[in-house]
């Protein structure tokens, strides 16, 4: 830790614990009520109000979108999970030093790397992670893969409570298996699960669950008791559990993150937990991640299913080291950032964008919105009908992400996508696309600058007070 880090961490230490103290919003960053929409200044390792133009540099946020939507105007990007700041220094520094040696044989990874992972768990969250234990992955999703196919066989159904994160459904499919959706039920403006069905499910001959904590796109910051009641129904019914925790760094002031793994021997012993510094500190382009249990034999049984990652491209291990390393005050200073961004959205929303709902949510950086009104009001479901009868006849097809060409067809969400696209030239996520309970929300990326936020936001006002 360089001196400004360490003086700068200090200061932020003394003036977030003063204003938990005196019950204000956090003492370095402006009330929102002086703070809306402007600039504010307020970071010590990276300034994370500048702007940043990710067009041009193959951000699938950003160039992938426009490459998909030929002809359309892409003001902001606001769909896949990755963020508009800068990656801490140390990082950016250490990667250079890295390119400086120019040889690129075979190499070890950082030694201390399974000791910060160790470190970083145990000093964020008192969580004990078990350094012989640890193994890397290919990102977060490569781990879920590999215990798939380890402790499962083709034909299983895999539990999810939903909504729940997109890609879980691919990767599920990838190990030739289905998606088993326990719909949570929406309680005084959150979700909860549903435990008759959830039991009911895990009884029901499921080898395996996976628990999105905190959960994406609903934001869920599970509770222990939350957790305990999920391990005590899969541990009673054999069922493994799968905690991916990517989002974990992510929580809204005031929430809090619980670590699967932490929360009693019987439940650490019957799990796997996975985690990466891609989310936190926007690394998701190197392609690091890694899982671990306190179960031994949970780690070998992935091991002779073949998940052999020992040496992962050297410039994402260094960059996950340094992360681990040196990130505490960079996940504080964004996480402070982040709050400010959803709560001035629930503002906006309430105050300028009515037929929006949102409410501040409590982990990840992503709001689920509920755009239920806005979707009556355009009439998207007969629309969705419309379009895909029109194409349907005409032969008119759309290539998606894997490369595969088919008639395209519009679900209720797929027509509000492109509503947004078209008239308000940004791009969110379809509810839809996160399985039951989806219909009638989408997902908005709040991890940019203030300034991108007011842009994307006025452009929906406009938009809807133009219908
Ligand atoms: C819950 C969750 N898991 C995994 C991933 C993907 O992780 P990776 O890119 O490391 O495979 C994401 C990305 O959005 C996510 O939200």
């Amino acid at each position: 830790m360089n001196d400004k880090t360490k003086l700068d961490r200090r200061f932020f230490m003394k003036t977030a614990g003063a204003a938990a103290l005196f019950g204000s919003a956090l003492g370095t960053v402006p009330a929102m009520a002086k703070g809306m929409g402007q600039s504010i200044s307020m970071s010590t390792t990276i300034n994370f109000d500048e702007g940043y133009n990710r067009v041009g540099t193959n951000s699938i946020k950003f160039d992938l979108i426009k490459m998909f939507n030929p002809g359309k105007t892409l003001d902001v990007g606001m769909g896949i999970a990755d963020m508009d700041f800068k990656t801490l220094p140390q990082v950016t520094d250490a990667l250079k030093k890295r390119l400086e040696i120019e040889n690129w044989g075979y190499e070890i990874p950082p030694l201390d790397y399974p000791g910060n992972i160790v470190d970083w768990n145990k000093r964020r969250y008192g969580a004990d992670v078990p350094k012989g234990n640890i193994l890397n992955c290919v990102g977060v999703l490569d781990g879920v893969l590999s215990i798939l196919n380890a402790f499962g066989e083709a034909g299983d159904n895999v539990l999810l409570t939903t909504p729940n994160y997109s890609s879980f459904f691919t990767t599920i499919h990838h190990a030739n298996m289905h998606e088993a959706m326990s719909e949570m039920k929406m309680v005084n403006g959150k979700y909860e699960v549903d435990w008759d069905d959830f039991e009911a499910q895990a009884a029901g001959g499921i080898k395996q669950y996976i628990l999105c904590n905190p959960q994406n796109p609903t934001g869920n910051c599970w509770t222990a008791d939350e957790l305990r009641k999920m391990g005590d129904i899969c541990n009673k019914n054999d069922v493994l559990v799968i905690a991916d925790e990517i989002h974990c760094d992510f929580v809204m002031e005031g929430q809090t993150y619980v670590p699967y793994a932490s929360i009693g021997e019987e439940y650490a012993q019957n799990s796997i937990t996975l985690k990466s510094t891609s989310k936190s500190f926007n690394l998701a382009a190197h392609r690091t991640g890694y899982m671990f249990s306190h179960n031994r034999a949970y780690i070998d049984k992935v091991l002779k299913g073949g998940h052999q990652r020992l040496l992962l491209n050297i410039m994402g291990m260094i960059a996950s080291n340094e992360a681990l390393k040196h990130g505490d005050a960079y996940i504080d200073e964004q996480n402070a950032y982040l709050t400010e961004n959803a709560r001035y959205v629930e503002k906006y929303c309430a105050d300028n964008i009515p037929l929006i709902k949102y409410k501040v949510h409590q982990g990840t950086y992503l709001a689920w919105l509920d755009v239920s009104a806005l979707s009556e009001k355009l009439d998207a479901k007969n629309k969705a009908i419309e379009l895909t009868a029109y194409n349907v006849e005409n032969n008119v097809t759309a290539t998606d992400f894997f490369g595969v060409t088919s008639i395209k067809k519009y679900g209720t969400g797929d027509y509000l996508k492109e509503w947004f696209m078209d008239n308000a030239r940004i791009d969110i996520n379809p509810g839809e696309n996160y399985g039951k309970g989806g219909m009638g929300y989408m997902r908005m990326n709040l991890a940019t600058n203030r300034k991108t936020l007011t842009h994307a936001l006025g452009n929906i006002e406009k938009a809807i007070n133009a219908l």
